[in-house]
C-alpha cells in the first residue's frame, strides 16, 4: 500500500495511523466489552458522517456551478450513489448495537451523563448541508441552540458552531440542485428565452388538462357504483386537483423549477434527460435511504430503551420516529403525486432537440 508523496517505508499502521486511531475507545478506563462495542459503533458512524459531508460537498459544488458542465453529472450521481450505500450500511449496522441487552446498556449508560447522538455535530453539519430546514424540524428544534450552549465550553466547540452557522447560510445542496433544474429547457425552450414564459405557461396548462382528464377517466369508470362513492372519489380527485395546481402554479405564478421537474419525470424516456433523471433518482434514493435508516435507529432504541426518554432529554422513540418523516427534497416527492400516465401526457414539442424524434 502506497499514499501519496514520500512513502518509501511507510506501514500500514503509519499510513492509517492505526495506533492512534486504536488508542481511542477507552481500554483505559476499563470499559465492558458492551460498551466499547458501543463506542466503536458510533465511532464507526462518526467516520462514515465524515465521508458523507466530503460527498455532499463536493456535488454541491458541482452543481452550485452556472451553468453545470455537463460532464459534470455523473461525477455529481456517483457522489450520492456513494452517500446512499453509506446510509444503507449504516441501516444494517444497527444489527449490531442490537446484541446489546436492555441490561447491558443500563449497566453503563448513566455515564453517559447527557452525552447523546442529539449531539452529533457532523449529522447537523450534513443536515443543513442537505438543506434540512430549522421550520421543518420536529418540536421546535433548533440544533444552532443547541451548539451554541455548548460552544461555552470552549474553543472546538465554538468551532463547531461556528461551521454549523456557515453551513446554515451556505446555498444548500438542494437549493443548488433545484437552481440547477430550473435552467432545464422545457419543450426545447430554453430558460429566459424571449418566448419561455409561455412555452412554459402552456406546458403547465396542458399537463393539468391531461391531470383534470385523468380524473375524469377514473370516474367514468366509476359510474356503476353507488352513489356516495362516488361522489366522494370526486371529492378526493377535485382536491388532488387543486394541489397539482398550487404545486405548479404557486401564488398564480407557474414555477419553473417545478416545472421543469415534472418535464423531466414525464419525458424521463428521452435520450437528452437521460442525467437529468439520473440525478433526481439519486437524490430520492438517498433521502428514502437516510429515512429508513432514521427509522432502523428507532427500531434499535425501542429495543434497548423502549419508551424511555433521551440521554439528550428527548422523548426518545417517538422523537426518533417523527424524524423518519423528515423530507428534505420535498418537490422531487411531491411531483410523483402529479403525473399522468404516458398516454396521457401532452405532445412533445421540439423532440429533435431531445434526441428523439417523433417515429423513434
Ligand atoms: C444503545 C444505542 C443507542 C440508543 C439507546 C440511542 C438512543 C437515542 C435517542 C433516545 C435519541 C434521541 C435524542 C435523545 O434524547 O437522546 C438518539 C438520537 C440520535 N442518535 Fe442514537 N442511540 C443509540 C445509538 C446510536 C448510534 C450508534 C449512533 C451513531 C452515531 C446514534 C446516533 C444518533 C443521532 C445522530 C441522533 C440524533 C437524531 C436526530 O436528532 O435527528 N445513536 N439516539
Amino acid at each position: 500500500m502506497s499514499g501519496s508523496g514520500e512513502s518509501g517505508n511507510l506501514t500500514y499502521g503509519d499510513y492509517l495511523r492505526l495506533h492512534e486511531l486504536l488508542d481511542l475507545q477507552g481500554d483505559e478506563r476499563g470499559i465492558s466489552s458492551d460498551e466499547m462495542h458501543f463506542i466503536i459503533v458510533h465511532q464507526t458512524f462518526e467516520l462514515w458522517f465524515k465521508q458523507i459531508i466530503r460527498e455532499l460537498s463536493e456535488t454541491r459544488g458541482i452543481l452550485s456551478q452556472v451553468p453545470v458542465p455537463e460532464d459534470d453529472i455523473p461525477r455529481a450521481v456517483d457522489h450520492l450513489a456513494r452517500t446512499t450505500e453509506i446510509f444503507r450500511l449504516m441501516a444494517n449496522q444497527w444489527t449490531v448495537l442490537e446484541t446489546l441487552t436492555p441490561q447491558g446498556f443500563l449497566a453503563f449508560r448513566d455515564g453517559l451523563g447527557t452525552a447523546s447522538g442529539f449531539e452529533s455535530f457532523q449529522m447537523r453539519e450534513f443536515e443543513f448541508l442537505l438543506g434540512l430546514k430549522t421550520e421543518d424540524r420536529m418540536f421546535g428544534m433548533d440544533p444552532i441552540e443547541t451548539f451554541r450552549k455548548l460552544a461555552e465550553r470552549g474553543e472546538k466547540d465554538s468551532e463547531v458552531l461556528a461551521v454549523l452557522e456557515a453551513q446554515q447560510e451556505n446555498v444548500s445542496l438542494y437549493d443548488s440542485f433545484l437552481r440547477w433544474i430550473e435552467r432545464t429547457p422545457i419543450m426545447g425552450s430554453s430558460f429566459e428565452s424571449e418566448d419561455d414564459e409561455s412555452v412554459v405557461r402552456d406546458y403547465v396548462n396542458s399537463h393539468l388538462e391531461a391531470h383534470l382528464q385523468m380524473g375524469n377517466e377514473t370516474l367514468g369508470r366509476m359510474s356503476e357504483m353507488d352513489e356516495e362513492v362516488t361522489s366522494r372519489m370526486k371529492e378526493r380527485l377535485d382536491s388532488a386537483h387543486d394541489s397539482a395546481i398550487s404545486f405548479l402554479i404557486p401564488d398564480g405564478e407557474v414555477s419553473r423549477v417545478r416545472a421543469g421537474l415534472l418535464f423531466i419525470e414525464s419525458y424521463r424516456d428521452l435520450p437528452l434527460l437521460t442525467w437529468p433523471r439520473k440525478l433526481i433518482d439519486a437524490f430520492v434514493e438517498l433521502e428514502e435511504s437516510m429515512a429508513k435508516w432514521r427509522h432502523d435507529h428507532a427500531r434499535m432504541v425501542e429495543r434497548i430503551i423502549g419508551k424511555r426518554t433521551g440521554t439528550g432529554g428527548t422523548s426518545g422513540v417517538d422523537y426518533l420516529d417523527a424524524t423518519a418523516r423528515y423530507r428534505i427534497f420535498k418537490d422531487l416527492w411531491e411531483v410523483r403525486t402529479i403525473l399522468v400516465k404516458p398516454q396521457n401526457r401532452p405532445d412533445l414539442l421540439n423532440a429533435d432537440f431531445y434526441g428523439y424524434t417523433v417515429d423513434s
